[in-house]
């Protein structure tokens, strides 16, 4: 949902285009990750075990790409090739925010315009304009496609730190990693040829 309070961030504005797809296209690709209503259950239940922790994870996926150049080179300014703290931080408010979102089921037009918003704000039709910033202005997308398995696989620990059960947890698990997969796929739209997405 909408919140003000985080610079940039503009779920459920009015600003965001309506989505390129129908809700029953959407439908289509959630079939195709093995999506049911069990999974939206789940992510609800994920949002409360992981809301407490967002900062850890947060502080988990920077490091992550703080100890790799490659891939600090995104957040870097295209001209001293110096990280943009100021980006870093409201980049950082926004996933935290996107945590919240992505457990925040079931999906409903907003979100599934927002998708489109956070595929282009990863290509250069749209980097750089929620923070103003002078960054290198594309995202390759090999790297994004290839996040999906630390921002999965570093979830488990924190759905861990919890008191469900294991089959609870491997529920969240499960359903977490195909919503990531599924937000990836519509994020992959400016990055592929109409005809061909
Ligand atoms: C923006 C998540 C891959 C760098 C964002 C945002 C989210 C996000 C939630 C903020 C969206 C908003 O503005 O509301 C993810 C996820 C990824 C992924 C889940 C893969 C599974 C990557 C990769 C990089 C990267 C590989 C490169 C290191 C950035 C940058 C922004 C951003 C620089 C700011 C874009 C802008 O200028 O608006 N990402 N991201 N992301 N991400 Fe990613």
């Amino acid at each position: 949902m909408s919140d003000q309070q985080i610079p940039g961030y503009a779920y459920g504005d009015e600003s965001v285009p309506d989505a390129p797809i129908s809700t029953e296209e959407l439908d289509h690709l959630k079939q195709s990750v093995m999506w049911s209503a069990d999974d939206d259950d789940a992510l609800q239940q994920a949002g409360d075990v992981l809301e407490p922790q967002i900062d850890e994870i947060l502080d988990t996926w920077y490091g992550f790409v703080g100890d790799h150049d490659f891939l600090l080179h995104y957040f870097t300014d295209v001209d001293t090739n110096e990280p943009i703290d100021e980006y870093l931080d409201r980049v950082r408010a926004r996933f935290g925010q996107w945590i919240r979102d992505t457990c925040d089921t079931p999906y409903d037009e907003a979100w599934l315009a927002y998708q489109f918003e956070i595929g282009r704000r990863h290509h250069h039709t749209g980097k750089n304009e929620a923070d103003d910033v002078s960054a290198v202005p594309h995202i390759d997308f090999r790297y994004v496609n290839a996040f999906i398995y630390p921002i999965t696989a570093t979830i488990r620990d924190f759905l861990e730190n919890s008191d469900h059960s294991r089959a609870e947890i491997d529920d969240m698990y499960h359903a977490w990693f195909k919503s990531v997969v599924l937000q990836v796929t519509l994020w992959s739209y400016p990055y592929i040829p109409d005809d061909e997405w």
